[in-house]
């Protein structure tokens, strides 16, 4: 399939404008556009098409038991394809449009294919200018996973959307680099009103307990799964984010750490804080050092995983050593993604 590649800067301009017309009215003859949103790139389709969703599943590589998040541009839209209630509009009000993506129980209008089976479905209204106007031109509500490749870290500029993406898609929109760069926040609106945590996000649990004192943080979300447990989310089942480099967490001081990777054999690379990397380059290349961006600057690295992860692929190194992060506000959503990204492999340095 031939990909077009469009850049939008500003969706004000003429050109910009042109081009949204055209990847909205390829959403609504059921195409696929990848586009920019604050959190990642997304691979789109119309939601309300079972054809249309399918070829997300098979542009990807997806297992078609892992559903898909839809995406409205006014969170008030959300009545036409999910039950809503009040907690939603709570959740809306706050965080709205924003990083969060919220579980309800689905209405007929959304297929199955869509839900993977469930009768539940996943809404989303995100602030990016580029992914709310590509919504409202599309007329339809825009079903969109990562735009990756099934298992790989999920895209956070147009570069990597394009590596993964490029002859799967009738269109690329070129938004500029991802501002927050880790999905958004899952919740689930339980019958009683109160929240379940799958996946966490730029928006945190100290954040939701604003509106909300219960909140249960689902298991997948900080460890890794027994054998046979069930996954609210089915997304947290799988491998996920991985680097190809085999990747390994380290907890413990800056000095253990060094000195367990002045231990290993092999070309190593390390992701470590700005603060460190002088220390580092004692002991390693200075193409193997990677840096994740001053050491209480979350945000920062929220940004910065995921390019970082698929930059580290490139050095063809025998293993990447990163620090175990903190698990608290944001710190949360590394510590879930790099659990993950490593596949639970966390060494204790004692
Ligand atoms: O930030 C984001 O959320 C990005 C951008 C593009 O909006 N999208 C994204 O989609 O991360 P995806 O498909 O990569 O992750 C969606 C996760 C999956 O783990 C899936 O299993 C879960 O949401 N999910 C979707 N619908 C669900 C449902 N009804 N119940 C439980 N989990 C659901
Ligand atoms: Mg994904």
């Amino acid at each position: 399939m031939q990909t077009e590649a469009v850049i939008i800067d500003d969706i004000s301009d003429k050109k910009s404008q042109n081009a949204l017309k055209k990847a909205g009215q390829t959403i609504r003859n059921g195409g696929l556009v990848v586009f920019p949103t604050e959190t990642v790139y997304g691979l789109g389709a119309d939601a309300t098409s079972v054809q249309a969703a399918e070829k997300i599943y098979k542009a990807k590589g997806r297992p078609s038991d892992n559903p898909l998040i839809i995406h409205i541009h006014e969170p008030a839209l959300a009545e036409k394809y999910t039950y809503t209630t009040p907690m939603f509009y709570k959740i809306a009000d706050a965080f709205m449009p924003g990083p969060i993506t919220v579980i309800m129980k689905a209405k007929d209008i959304i297929p199955k294919t869509v839900t993977a089976g469930l009768d539940t479905v996943a809404v989303r209204c995100p602030l990016h200018p580029v992914a709310r106007e590509l919504i409202k031109k599309a007329g339809v509500p825009i079903a969109a996973p990562s735009a990756n490749l099934s298992g790989s870290p999920s895209p956070t500029c147009f570069k990597y959307a394009y590596a993964d993406m490029n002859e799967r898609v009738d269109m690329i929109i070129d938004g500029g680099d991802c501002d927050i760069g880790l999905e958004s926040t899952i919740v689930k609106i339980e019958e009683d009103e109160s929240l379940t945590l799958l996946r966490p996000g730029a928006v945190t649990v100290e954040d939701l307990n604003m509106l909300c004192d219960d909140i249960k943080i689902s298991d997948a979300v900080l460890s890794a799964l027994k054998e046979g447990q069930t996954v609210l989310s089915p997304g947290m089942k799988y491998k996920h984010y991985a680097p190809k480099t085999p990747f390994s967490l380290l907890k413990g001081s800056l000095e253990k750490r060094f000195e367990y990777i002045s231990s290993q054999n092999g070309r190593v690379a390390v992701i470590c804080y700005d603060e460190e990397v002088s220390s580092f380059e004692r002991i390693i290349p200075t193409e193997l050092i990677f840096n994740f961006g001053k050491k209480d600057d979350l945000q920062k690295q929220a940004k910065l995983l995921f390019t970082l992860l698929r930059d580290v692929d490139k050095t063809e190194a025998d293993a990447v050593f990163a620090a175990l992060p903190d698990a608290s506000g944001i710190g949360m959503a590394l510590y879930n993604r790099m659990i993950r990204a490593a596949g639970h492999r966390i060494i204790t340095l004692n």
